[in-house]
């Protein structure tokens, strides 16, 4: 167990944005950081950082808490696990009560496959430099290749000696177990039951995982006989999970973040290489074929990616498609290509570090462009091909989500297809509405009966603290509701004009107003649902018109049984949901009343945009049944201009909130 003082100082120390902000890309908006949730999948941001809250809210899916709470729901660490994590980015001593031999004893696997593998890492770079056959057949290897020392040092680059089991010999000397040894990989046991080592006679590169921990590695060999692959990697593991990790991020995160752009090579020693010129926001994908989570990933740390090509040209035909996918993600592509033969690595030591960094800023061109090139050459004059070309070129462009950027990309291709833009829109269009017909199919077949609880991998943890403290159920604004419904806002607005309609607004430029009166008139293009809600609010408008102000007194004495009994529960809510949020949420409600403006405003804009969702149903399935293309199209127009209202909302929403 990790003692009080201990943990004191690491939640003192611990910054929310910098915590955060190593797994976040974070932009300033007003006095909070906002950026993507990084526990759904969004693409407009609604994930908010209070620096002087010292926490985290996501307006999308509700999840919220502080540092700690964020690195355990992120890493799917233990309280403690988190706790250790930060102390260590923080360079804090963790001082540990007196741990029992059972403790010791229950110290998880997954922290003991982390173990074996950083003892394997140090293993290998002690090869490396320490010994004659690591320096003289792996350094030397590198030093051909033209890395230089401090590169090498960095990313911890080791030799594994050309031995049977040299590595796990020295793990089981060490004390490390034969099970956590084979469970990564690093060791294997033959038919025979002999035990060796999956690395033998190569050059090693430890592969992090973004916070800096060795998950795993790839062996280079030093021979050139072509029956033996030239890399081998560690399998799949507990620890690492091959997609989900790019190469060389957590060096390169920082840089990424900073430059705002991350290059993307193929290999390990890409990588290096491109370090070595300077350029340190570089990954690889190393090996497998580009995934979703990886370019989620990058997409944390910025929106722009730049792909080095290597390969030759019909390599890189090949590889066009799959980059669809990062502009599906919402992020902006661009490619590097290098001349016949060269990948990054090899290029760089052509040409030297200075030519190099020239030749990417020079050379960049942005992906649908190139593209439309690449294919254009490829067609010549053939016009059946070329026709080919444009639905391949408005194929991608259909994949941007955002549609202001989609039609910059039609009218440049419109002047280099040479094509008029309106027939590159059309087919835009068509393109558009036969995905949101797919999407809207899929959607439908998904559609889920109740809210799925986040997920919570591993034994529950006695260590930390009791669930229900960080237990996120529907606030008072109901985040955690099916989008159909809006009950919960009708009623969080009864409840407010019951509480609040006879105080007076004061805030910003608005003056001289109550706030029954505001919310009403922020309401009055909003037609309620809930009968019971439909009442009241239309018996308090007329006694607005009238001139008169109801108090909550006036709703809980009323004739109507319904009116009285729901004004009783909302007024008694409020009281009772302070004292739990108080308790429960610590923060994020510290008490309403203080930040009147958040809350009102937050009552009205969530209800707004509950209607508007609805909008935005109902809208999907008319344009499903519509047969009609052109009215169709109309239908879909439509649905952009209020998805787009739908955005501002969740902007504002996220703007006012965490102030
Ligand atoms: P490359 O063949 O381009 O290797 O494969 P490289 O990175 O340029 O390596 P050098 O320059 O010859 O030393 C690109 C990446 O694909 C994976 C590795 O991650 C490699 O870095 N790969 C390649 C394998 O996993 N296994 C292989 O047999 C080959
Ligand atoms: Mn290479």
């Amino acid at each position: 167990m990790i003692n009080r003082e201990t943990i004191d100082k690491i939640m003192d120390t611990a910054r929310i944005e910098e915590v955060v902000g190593d797994f976040v890309h974070l932009k300033k908006r007003g006095t909070s950081l906002i950026g993507n949730c990084p526990f759904h999948g969004e693409k407009t941001p609604s994930f908010h950082v209070s620096v002087t809250k010292g926490i985290y809210k996501c307006f999308g899916c509700g999840k919220g808490g502080d540092s700690v709470r964020f690195i355990m729901d992120h890493e799917k660490y233990s309280y403690p696990e988190a706790l250790k994590f930060l102390a260590n980015k923080y360079n804090i001593e963790v001082e540990e009560a007196e741990l029992s031999p059972e403790a010791a004893e229950a110290q998880s696997a997954k922290e003991s496959l982390y173990i074996v593998s950083q003892y394997a890492a140090t293993f290998f770079v002690k090869q490396l430099w320490e010994t004659d056959e690591g320096r003289g057949i792996g350094l030397s290897y590198f030093k051909e290749r033209g890395f230089r020392e401090d590169i090498l040092k960095k990313f911890e680059v080791g030799y594994s000696p050309d031995v049977w089991d040299a590595m796990t010999q020295s793990a089981t000397n060490a004390g490390h177990k034969l099970e956590f040894l084979e469970a990564t990989g690093l060791s294997i046991k033959n038919d025979n039951g002999k035990i060796y080592d999956r690395f033998r006679g190569r050059v090693m590169f430890p592969i992090h995982n973004f916070t800096g921990r060795i998950i795993g590695f790839g062996g280079r060999t030093l021979k050139t006989d072509k029956n033996v692959p030239k890399y081998v990697n560690s399998p799949e593991s507990e620890i690492y999970h091959k997609s989900n990790v790019l190469y060389g991020l957590f060096h390169a995160k920082k840089a990424i973040r900073d430059l705002d752009n991350c290059y993307l090579a193929e290999g390990y020693a890409d990588v290096l290489s491109v370090h070595q010129a300077g350029i340190e926001n570089v990954v690889a994908s190393s090996g497998t074929s580009l995934t979703v989570e990886q370019i989620k990933l990058i997409g944390r740390f910025t929106q722009n990616i730049t792909i080095l090509f290597d390969g030759d040209a019909a390599g890189i035909k090949a590889s066009l498609r799959g980059l669809d996918m990062i502009l599906e993600e919402g992020l902006n592509v661009k490619i590097v290509s290098f001349p016949d033969g060269h990948d990054p690595d090899s290029y760089m030591h052509h040409v030297g570090a200075g030519a190099f960094k020239t030749y990417l800023e020079q050379n960049r061109k942005d992906f649908i462009l190139y593209k439309a090139n690449v294919l254009l050459k490829d067609a010549g004059n053939d016009p059946i091909k070329r026709a080919g070309i444009i639905r391949d070129i408005v194929e991608s462009i259909a994949k941007i989500p955002d549609p202001i950027k989609a039609s910059v990309f039609i009218r440049e291709c419109s002047s280099l297809l040479e094509i008029e833009e309106h027939i590159l829109l059309s087919e835009l269009n068509k393109m558009r509405s036969a995905k949101l017909k797919k999407s809207f199919d899929n959607n439908q077949r998904a559609t889920p009966s109740s809210n799925p609880k986040p997920y919570n991998s591993g034994p529950p943890e006695p260590l930390g603290p009791p669930d229900d403290l960080w237990d996120d159920s529907a606030g008072p604004m109901g985040y955690e509701q099916p989008v159909e419904e809006n009950e919960h806002q009708e009623k969080e607005i009864v409840r407010l004009l019951l509480a609040y309609g006879h105080e007076f607004v004061n805030w910003d430029k608005i003056d001289d107003m109550y706030i029954g009166p505001f919310i009403m008139q922020n309401l009055s293009d909003v037609e309620f649902d809930d009968p019971l809600c439909k009442r009241i609010i239309d018996y308090y408008k007329s006694e607005i018109d009238n001139g008169r102000l109801p108090t909550s007194n006036h709703f809980v004495k009323h004739e109507d049984r319904d009116i009285a009994d729901l004004a009783i529960t909302l007024s008694t809510s409020e009281y009772a949901l302070s004292e739990n949020w108080l308790n429960k949420h610590l923060i994020y409600v510290k008490d309403e009343s203080m930040n009147l403006k958040a809350t009102i405003l937050g009552g009205i804009f969530h209800l707004k945009k509950r209607k508007v969702e609805k909008i935005l149903m109902n809208l999907l399935k008319e344009i499903k049944e519509e047969k009609n293309e052109d009215n169709q199209m109309i239908l879909m127009q439509r649905y952009g201009v209020i998805k787009g209202v739908e955005r501002e909302i969740s902007k504002f929403l996220g703007s006012v909130i965490v102030k």
